[in-house]
């Protein structure tokens, strides 16, 4: 199979050196990708800027905002692609970015934003598979996700329990089918939750 993975969080910048961003390390999309072209898959991984090494075998693209990662993915995907999303995207960037710093005094104390493109949603692959970072109402917001987004699966994380979510080596995951259905795994690594998750796609082919 080919697998388009994405990673990291993205920077929405303000100007050039103020940005919008999350705490997303990259860990879970590294793992999954590294499981992936373990495994044989030919593997893209596109990530936002963070700080950790290209796995063997996986063709890595990095980006910065949004749009980048978006331009980035449509290039990357072919039809029979399948697309593991564990990007944590800015849903929204600033209106206006100055390409200068800006003085303090010239920074307006409300920011407008405007919506970042839905990069999973729209993308055209074989099968989609997303991540969701949930803090309530876990599974079924994440359920929701993957029926607004036409996934096959997504992978809910809450990212409020300890060993979960963002910058951990380890998560706490269940997948979720569009139609609710909900598989609750233990803790475990990221390395063996992406495993998991590669195996089970391997199943649908
Ligand atoms: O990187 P780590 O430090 O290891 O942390 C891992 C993680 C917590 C980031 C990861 O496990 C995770 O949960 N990723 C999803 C983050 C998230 O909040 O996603 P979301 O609920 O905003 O979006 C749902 C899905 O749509 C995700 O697959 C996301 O990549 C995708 N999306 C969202 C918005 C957007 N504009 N484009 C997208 O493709």
């Amino acid at each position: 199979m080919r697998f388009v993975v994405t990673a990291g969080p993205t920077r929405e910048y303000l100007d050039a050196v103020r940005f919008l961003s999350n705490p997303s390390t990259g860990k879970m999309g590294f793992a999954v990708a590294a499981a992936a072209a373990g495994r044989g898959h030919e593997t893209v991984l596109i990530a936002g800027p963070v700080n950790l090494p290209t796995p063997k075998g996986v063709k890595r693209i990095d980006v910065v905002s949004a749009r980048d990662m978006l331009k980035a993915v449509h290039a990357s995907l072919t039809g029979d692609s399948v697309l593991v999303a564990t990007a944590a995207v800015a849903d929204f960037r600033p209106k206006v970015c100055s390409k200068r710093k800006l003085h303090k005094a010239e920074i307006a104390r409300q920011i407008e934003l405007v919506p970042n493109p839905d990069i999973l949603k729209t993308a055209n692959a074989r099968f989609k598979v997303g991540f969701a970072a949930e803090t309530d109402a876990v599974e079924a917001s994440a359920a929701a996700k993957c029926r607004a987004k036409g996934l096959r699966l997504i992978v809910a994380n809450d990212v409020t329990r300890p060993g979960a979510g963002f910058a951990a080596d380890t998560n706490i995951a269940s997948f979720v089918s569009p139609d609710g259905t909900t598989e609750k795994l233990p803790l475990m690594t990221k390395r063996r939750l992406a495993a998991k998750l590669v195996e089970r796609i391997e199943s649908w082919s």
